[in-house]
């Protein structure tokens, strides 16, 4: 009821503010006084056993603030950041924008964060147990043919701090970045993480899973080719997928809200979303680890999710217009369908 009535009020609030708001909520000691319990549905995947395959997905928790009142939601998996090596502000407010009658945001944040120095003493101050994603990426300044730096940078602060690592290559909002997706310059990013991945579990006897968040908006041939290389590189896995640039036709929120530039998210990229999963499950055939996300709102399109040949999902807008119960009920949902086939 609390948790209703909160909710109710960060909703009449502008997006970033209560967006800010949860999040020192969440991450204050009074967030331990509402806890959703986390439903065991176990899922093993790339050698992680997950409690449950409902997950956060990055973006909401960018630098660790929340850990503590976020690994009370009922999530088997949380992943945090994006981060990159040094802090950065992101884009000029307004960035972030409710689309309330769609059920979906545009956000243009540009990742905005307080660098991995920060992060990695959030994560060791909060006391988790539960499984964590880490996500990296690049500061904005550093120009694309370095973006290894950064992301070996990252990845080597972070690798043994958690349960897997995310390679984001995929936002809308910080230029280029996309295009780290494409042809050679992808080739020559994923060799150099995957060349320190094996380096950390040398030094550290520790291997750290890592995955490959991939964006909605390629066409065919650009993610057969992005599949391969991942698989054939040696990746664990892909994240499908991360927002759009696309407007479809039937948003109605007021044109001056649907034009913001950035990333929707939400329902209306449920579709597009799904597209691209059924095509990156066909090029990298059955066994090959995905986690799904993407305009899950409710219990029905976490199903066609697992339908389309998700192992794990994540939701990050659903989760803000629909709060915790969204998490429980996919969670029920999936064990009554899972007796009901035994
Ligand atoms: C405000 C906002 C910030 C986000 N920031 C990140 C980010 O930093 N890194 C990332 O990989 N994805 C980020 N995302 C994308 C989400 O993780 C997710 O892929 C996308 O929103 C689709 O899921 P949804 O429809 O459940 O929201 C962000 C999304 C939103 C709405």
């Amino acid at each position: 009821m609390i948790e209703f009535f909160a909710r109710k009020v960060l909703q009449a609030l502008p997006a970033e503010l209560a967006h800010d708001l949860a999040i020192k909520a969440l991450g204050s000691p009074l967030s331990i006084f509402a806890k959703t319990k986390q439903i065991q549905n176990p899922v093993t995947l790339m050698g992680i056993t997950f409690p449950n395959p409902v997950g956060l997905a990055a973006g909401f928790d960018k630098n660790g603030d929340a850990i503590r009142g976020l690994s009370k939601q009922g999530f088997g998996f949380l992943e945090i950041g994006t981060i990159t090596p040094q802090p950065q502000a992101g884009n000029d407010k307004p960035r972030l924008f409710r689309l309330d009658a769609d059920e979906a945001i545009i956000n243009r944040m540009g990742f905005n964060n307080k660098g991995i120095e920060y992060l990695v003493k959030q994560v060791k101050n909060s006391n988790y147990k539960g499984i964590l994603g880490i996500n990296i990426g690049k500061n904005k300044i550093t120009p694309n043919e370095k973006a290894v730096d950064d992301y070996v940078h990252c990845f080597e602060k972070a690798h043994s701090l958690c349960d897997y690592i995310t390679v984001n290559i995929s936002s809308p909002n910080t230029p280029d970045l996309r295009a780290l997706q494409n042809d050679q310059a992808l080739t020559d990013l994923l060799t150099g993480i995957r060349a320190k991945q094996l380096e950390c579990e040398q030094k550290s006897n520790q291997y750290t899973p890592t995955l490959v968040k991939i964006s909605p908006d390629q066409n065919q041939q650009q993610l057969e080719f992005m599949v391969n290389q991942i698989k054939t590189l040696g990746f664990d896995g892909i994240i499908c997928t991360n927002t759009t640039v696309d407007r479809p036709e039937e948003l109605i929120s007021d044109t001056s809200t649907v034009q913001q530039m950035g990333g929707l998210s939400g329902k209306p990229l449920f579709n597009k979303s799904n597209e691209t999963l059924t095509l990156v499950r066909k090029f990298a055939g059955k066994n090959f680890p995905i986690i799904a996300v993407g305009g899950i709102m409710d219990r029905k399109d976490a199903l066609t999710k697992f339908v389309l040949g998700a192992d794990l999902i994540q939701v990050y807008s659903g989760f803000v217009l629909k709060g915790p119960a969204l998490i429980k009920d996919i969670n029920n949902q999936l064990i009554s369908e899972n007796t009901r086939k035994l």
